[in-house]
């Protein structure tokens, strides 16, 4: 067998997925011997997939949709980060100082957000008004990170207002949080609106508060497509001069993977720019 350590991103329906090339350009550029590949397994498939991964020696894994509860039920060890966030997007074995046999769970979703809105977009986070759109999965992950990056106040509105008032008191101890419902009217603009729906996969808009939005609102859409997004052309049309995917999360995760796993943590700024290119 080689000695290469193997690493791989599982998911669904994953067949575009750009980490495997994301990761082999981290591996060169910070000369890791690692080879990273790609598990595409529907739910029913996931934890027989993730024990072969394993037993066959594999090191590390990062889980994308629709497996991170999952990944959070099958972990031996939670960091806490992932055990706030309800959900794993990292799986290592012997990861963080842990024993060999041990497969450590992380979430790394909240923390490559914080860096790619205040490294690469020049966020200011400290004292800024935010609005954070759906109360799923991928939201709840980012809620703890948000916050304690000096947020003034974080404010979570979703289709089903029950949820967000869940999230909202689940987190009051973090920071500044409150719930909106969808049909709320809150005429001043955010400093930063958060899409972390899942709609703009199926090409729908959430509602959106009316006068969330100006001219100086970040516009931040979670999600990445190979094509502007829906929720970011509506952020243009109305008015807002920057309106992004989640190109720069996706690298800022998958970094913050790799330092797990190599101890090591990779310049993303070139990765940024050549998959923005291509
Ligand atoms: P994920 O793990 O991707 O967050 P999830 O836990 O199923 O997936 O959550 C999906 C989120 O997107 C929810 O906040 C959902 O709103 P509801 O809680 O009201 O269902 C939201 N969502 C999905 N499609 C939507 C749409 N078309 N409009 C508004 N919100 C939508």
């Amino acid at each position: 067998m080689s000695s290469t350590d193997r690493y791989a991103v599982i998911g669904e329906h994953i067949a575009h997925s750009r980490s495997p090339q994301i990761h082999a350009l981290f591996a060169k550029a910070t000369g890791q011997d690692m080879q990273y590949g790609l598990l595409d397994v529907p739910p029913e498939r996931f934890e027989g997939a993730v024990n072969e991964f394993f037993g066959d020696g594999g090191r590390g894994l990062n889980v994308t949709v629709p497996h991170k509860q999952a990944a959070l039920r099958i972990a031996d060890a939670l960091t806490p980060r992932a055990r706030r966030a309800g959900a794993v997007n990292t799986l290592a074995r012997g990861g963080a100082g842990t024993a060999s046999d041990v497969l450590l769970g992380d979430n790394t979703d909240g923390a490559g957000l914080v860096r790619d809105l205040s490294i690469n977009l020049g966020c200011m986070l400290q004292g800024a008004r935010a609005l954070l759109l759906g109360a799923g999965g991928a939201a709840r992950g980012i809620i703890a990170p948000l916050l304690e990056s000096g947020l003034a106040e974080l404010v979570i509105c979703n289709r089903h207002a029950d949820r967000a008032q869940q999230l909202a008191l689940e987190f009051r101890e973090v920071g500044q949080i409150s719930a909106l419902s969808s049909a709320g009217k809150d005429f001043r603009p955010y400093d930063l609106l958060i899409n972390a729906t899942s709609a703009s996969l199926n090409g729908e808009l959430p509602l959106i508060p009316p006068g969330a939005v100006g001219r100086d609102t970040l516009c931040y859409d979670c999600a990445y497509l190979d094509r502007d997004t829906i929720f970011v052309r509506w952020a243009r049309e109305a008015g807002a001069a920057r309106a992004v995917m989640g190109l720069g999360m996706l690298i800022e995760q998958a970094a913050e993977s790799f330092l797990l796993w190599r101890g090591v943590r990779p310049d993303t700024a070139p990765v940024l720019k050549a998959l923005a290119k291509s």
